[in-house]
């Protein structure tokens, strides 16, 4: 049984990329995992400001929902992160979280990740997001990325629903 933590980057509550983590979730939780997802957006979480008070105090001077997000970060086994495509890179709001990890980053190790992201456009656009949480989890110690869900070629809220994206999701949640 493993600590599933999911993090649902889209401000589509119900859109594509949040339908993945869906089914990401309905594998993981039928094999027995723990999971939790959280919406991003709904959550308060401002801009990193570089102040590099965090240097010595080891923790955020703004109080917001960011810290109990990295305990819950530290916590788990697996993080799966989940963004839609914007102009070839991951939103704004996943940007800004990854960004807040800044005091405890050392602290998120020997994670296993999973990838989702949507696009409507095909898997090779998707490329440089995914480079982009890579470049994330190139700076944690151990972690390991163990799959990228692509979910391509969805543009309106729902249109994932006739990807096989979504077999995949379900597929990795469950080997997860
Ligand atoms: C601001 C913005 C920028 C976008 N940029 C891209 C893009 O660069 N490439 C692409 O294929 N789709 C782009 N899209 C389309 C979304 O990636 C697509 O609608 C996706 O399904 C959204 O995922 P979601 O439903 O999980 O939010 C963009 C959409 C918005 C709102």
């Amino acid at each position: 049984m493993k600590n599933i933590l999911v993090l649902s980057g889209s401000p589509r509550k119900g859109g594509n990329s949040d339908i993945l983590c869906d089914q990401f979730i309905k594998g993981a939780d039928e094999a027995g995992n723990v999971t939790e997802k959280i919406y991003v957006r709904e959550q308060d979480i401002g801009y990193c400001t570089a102040c590099d008070a965090c240097r010595n105090r080891g923790a955020c001077v703004q109080r917001d929902d960011m810290s109990a997000i990295l305990d819950k970060m530290v916590e788990a086994d697996v993080i799966v992160m989940a963004t839609p495509v914007y102009f070839y890179s991951m939103d704004a709001q996943m940007k800004t979280l990854i960004d807040r990890t800044l005091p405890r980053y050392t602290e998120i190790e020997d994670k296993d990740f999973y990838f989702i992201a949507a696009a409507a456009a095909g898997k090779a656009a998707m490329e440089r997001t995914i480079d982009g949480f890579q470049g994330f989890t190139d700076c944690l110690p151990g972690a390991k990325v163990k799959g990228v869900v692509y979910g391509s070629g969805a543009w309106q809220k729902g249109d994932i629903r006739r990807s096989k994206a979504m077999e995949e999701a379900y597929r990795m949640g469950k080997g997860a």
